[in-house]
């Protein structure tokens, strides 16, 4: 068979950070900066051979006896693997060779690109029957039982769902979803990736899954109806308080509050109404630093140097948390002379080069 060459971007998220697995809502798109992906079927039955030009090395394995790995890049590779084969006897052995222009651990999620390109991939090789939500489940999945990572669905939908020049309100409850043509005028989302991204990044997030989880059994006692924080309003939350421990009482808060920000954002961008979307960013970065505890002192720099230039509208750090980028709605005609500002006054303080890239939003995975 022909190879077959797949691309898989990567993701922004205007607004909705740790709501998705807590059943809310998020808006994210995909970028144009994606792993390309070339596959072809190699004639064996289970054996699997992938490259990855970006970490410079290879994995082989035989899926009939594979067990979890030590990198995790394999075990992303062998999680959606391990997910298709649950799904459907017609895989079969193949090669896979990934590009990426995809900056890893900055928090636009290589890992989803990864799982949804191999996976998207490895279903139209093997005319494997699965629709794109049944991928963007399988690869969910593959974070939960292979990787370990407790993650919600936004990064792997917005990688496979995401429409050109549009973003996605997407309900993480039920999955609709409407996608919201992104128009900025003047102004530009603009990415600051701060180069760092903490060892804690991982453990950190499953704490916090747990600890919303415990909010939720706590309100359940007196409100057996709730089934997630998406069922709890403000005003319960404060009805409840006493009996919360405090860190779980302001994961909970914030984790509310960031819902009624997206909606609220998704007003202002029907409306064209640019500073107030970019009030509700910065109120997201406060309410990551101070109350759901995910930010770190680079994003904070970062966050914070925006505020003395005006034609900033907003900044906050953007994903799971723990370092990644900071992503700033900006005036177009202003990027230039604030990056080379900011990138100067990072280094000084961090001795790290920024690196700086506009994102635009762009089309979900698709065959090249
Ligand atoms: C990571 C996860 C997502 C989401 C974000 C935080 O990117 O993969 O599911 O929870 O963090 O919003």
């Amino acid at each position: 068979m022909n190879k077959l060459i797949v691309s898989a971007p990567g993701r922004i998220n205007i607004i909705g950070e740790h709501t998705d697995y807590n059943l809310g809502y998020v808006l994210p798109t995909a970028i144009d900066k994606h792993l390309t992906f070339t596959f072809e079927a190699n004639g064996t039955a289970s054996i699997c051979r992938v490259k990855s030009m970006g970490y410079g090395s290879a994995h082989e394995f035989d899926f009939t006896t594979m067990e979890r790995r030590s990198s995790s890049w394999h075990n992303y590779i062998q999680g959606v693997v391990s997910e298709i084969l649950k799904r459907t006897d017609k895989l079969q052995g193949f090669n896979c060779t990934i590009e990426s222009t995809l900056p890893v651990g900055s928090g636009v999620s290589s890992s989803a690109a990864l799982e949804c390109g191999l996976s998207f991939g490895l279903n139209e090789l093997f005319n494997l029957g699965l629709s794109k939500i049944e991928m963007v489940k399988l690869c969910q999945q593959a974070d939960h039982n292979y990787v370990g990572i407790m993650s919600g669905i936004m990064d792997q939908f917005a990688s496979m769902m995401s429409k050109k020049g549009q973003v996605i309100l997407l309900d993480c409850r039920s999955l609709d979803h409407e996608y919201i043509p992104l128009d900025l005028g003047d102004y530009t989302f603009l990415l600051l990736n701060s180069g760092v991204s903490h060892e804690l990044a991982n453990s950190e997030y499953n704490t916090r899954q747990q600890e919303c989880q415990k909010g939720i059994k706590l309100i359940r006692q007196k409100h057996p109806e709730v089934a997630s924080l998406r069922d709890v309003s403000l005003e319960m939350l404060e009805t409840q308080k006493s009996r919360l421990p405090s860190t779980v009482y302001r994961r909970c808060q914030f984790v509310i509050q960031e819902n009624v920000r997206v909606l609220a954002a998704v007003d202002a961008l029907k409306k064209g109404d640019l500073p107030s979307l970019g009030t509700l960013m910065y109120a997201t970065h406060q309410g990551l630093r101070h109350d759901y505890e995910v930010s770190c002192m680079e994003l904070d720099f970062l966050v914070d140097f925006t505020k003395d230039h005006k034609e900033v509208l907003g900044a906050r750090i953007m994903g799971g948390g723990f370092g990644g980028c900071c992503i700033n709605l900006i005036r177009s005609g202003y990027v230039a002379e604030f990056t080379a500002k900011i990138a100067g006054a990072y280094k000084k303080e961090f001795n790290i080069e920024l690196d700086a890239f506009q994102a635009v939003p762009y089309h979900g995975v698709s065959i090249v």
